[in-house]
């Protein structure tokens, strides 16, 4: 019984998902402590493949108490839309709550991300204009409204007068229409009918839980690389995926966390600007995107792909405190010759990077060294022990877990459910 942050190593979309739906087998809580609906987490189980954004990965299993954490922004809209698509697909969800101190995202900040984007142009960030970050900048400045003040609607209308102030403000200045008060606080009253049971104050619960030893699982977002503070800002999300936000975005005490598992995949890939030192803009590149299949679950964004990038995993493996990893898409390498690793970076003036993370302006003009290692060209996807693995790929992945220095504790062969297994 324990208490396991699962995080994204890297750029994001690593499978934390799928990974979270397989432990969720066992876990009594998953909380997700941080974003939104920015989030596509894929899941494949017998309810077919699903893509998640607000709701937690455990959802899949009716024991499993899935909340949304205080360190979440919440769109309700996208949430009901999210929690009927579960529905229509047979799955109950009697064990879904919200923090009463999530963040909301209102209509207004999905306007202003698209219009903030807009007028940054070609230095545009390429969120998924979720309004993320200008719900995080509200919460921020403390004109954020919570999942909480639904409950409360005299409260709750102070709060809209008082936000609406700034936002109307903001919305004309970038050539936006402003928001009706009324149409939108009616809005709200709809969003507190369907919503209302499910929010509640987390903590009895979660104490409860960590009184009782439950396992407890904390789902990030995000990848390390994206990290408001540690990422490649300012090409990041507006919160932290990193663990060490995991307990106060859930609800916890630090010194709760037993387990890091990061999440990492067999090569690398990213949405969105910024830099990203391993990606392939050649035909190796196209052909990891085709085998991958890899296109953003929230956006159908086609994703940037990349060679392993073993100074990014071993930055997120220290900050992360990892104690295990998992590794995601070995399959996608199968037909491979020859795979390239990431050891260390090469800066302009000649020096070797390798145990840092160079400041976004130098990331740009850093060379990458690889190391070659030799492919195993054999089907992956029935491997179910460390053992059912060619010799290569064990190479490979033993190099992967001697760079992050962290033992690995899963790999993943295949998005379905039981296309995984335990090292440990
Ligand atoms: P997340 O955002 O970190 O949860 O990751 P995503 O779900 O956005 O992206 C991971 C994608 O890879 C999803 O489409 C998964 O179904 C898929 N996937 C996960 N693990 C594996 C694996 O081991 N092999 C293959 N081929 N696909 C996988
Ligand atoms: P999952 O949960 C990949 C990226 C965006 C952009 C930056 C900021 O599936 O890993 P935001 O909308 O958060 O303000 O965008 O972060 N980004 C993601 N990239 N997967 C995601 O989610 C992402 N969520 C945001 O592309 O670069
Ligand atoms: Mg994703």
């Amino acid at each position: 019984m324990s208490v396991t942050a699962i995080v994204g190593a890297q750029w994001g979309d690593e499978g934390k998902g799928r990974i979270i739906d397989f432990l969720a087998q066992q876990a009594d809580v998953v909380i997700r402590f941080q974003g939104g609906d920015n989030a596509g987490h894929t899941v494949i189980n017998q309810y077919g493949k699903r893509a998640l954004h607000l709701v937690p990965s455990g959802i899949f299993n009716p024991v499993t108490q899935n909340i949304i954490g205080a360190g979440c922004v919440v769109n309700p809209a996208s949430l009901l839309e999210e929690m009927a698509r579960l529905e229509a697909a047979g799955v109950t969800l009697g064990n879904l709550w919200i923090s009463n101190r999530a963040q909301m995202v209102m209509p207004y900040h999905r306007m202003l991300d698209a219009l903030e984007e807009a007028a940054r142009g070609k230095d545009s960030i390429g969120t998924t204009k979720r309004g993320i970050g200008p719900a995080y900048a509200d919460k921020a400045a403390r004109s954020g409204l919570r999942m909480g003040d639904l409950l409360h609607p005299h409260w709750l209308e102070a709060r809209l007068n008082d936000a609406l102030r700034t936002a109307n403000r903001k919305l004309q200045l970038l050539g936006g229409r402003p928001v009706d008060e009324r149409e939108l606080n009616a809005l709200l009253m709809d969003y507190r009918q369907k919503l209302r049971d499910r929010i509640v104050d987390v903590m009895p619960l979660l104490r409860q839980a960590l009184n009782a030893d439950a396992d407890i699982l904390l789902e990030g977002q995000l990848g390390v690389m994206r990290d408001l503070d540690w990422g490649i800002y300012p090409y990041v999300t507006s919160s932290n995926p990193t663990a060490a936000f995991a307990p106060i975005g859930a609800g916890l005490p630090a010194r709760s966390l037993d387990r890091v598992i990061g999440v990492v995949k067999a090569y690398s890939t990213a949405v969105g600007e910024g830099p990203f030192p391993t990606e392939l803009l050649d035909e190796t590149g196209d052909r990891l995107r085709e085998a991958g299949a890899e296109f953003g679950a929230t956006t159908g964004r086609p994703r940037r792909c990349g060679w392993f990038d073993g100074v990014a995993v071993r930055y997120a493996a220290w900050l992360n405190g990892m104690t295990g990893l998992a590794v995601t898409k070995l399959d996608v390498l199968d037909a491979f010759d020859e795979l390239q690793i990431c050891v260390g970076y090469r800066l302009p003036s000649g020096e070797l990077v390798t145990d840092a993370m160079p400041d976004t302006p130098l990331l740009y003009g850093v060379t990458p060294v690889y190391e070659t290692w030799p492919g195993w060209r054999s089907d992956t996807t029935r491997a179910r022990s460390w053992d059912d693995l060619p010799r290569a790929a064990r190479a490979y992945l033993h190099r992967i877990s001697e760079l992050a220095d962290v033992p690995i504790a899963y790999v993943s062969v295949g998005p379905e459910r039981e296309q995984m297994f335990d090292v440990s």
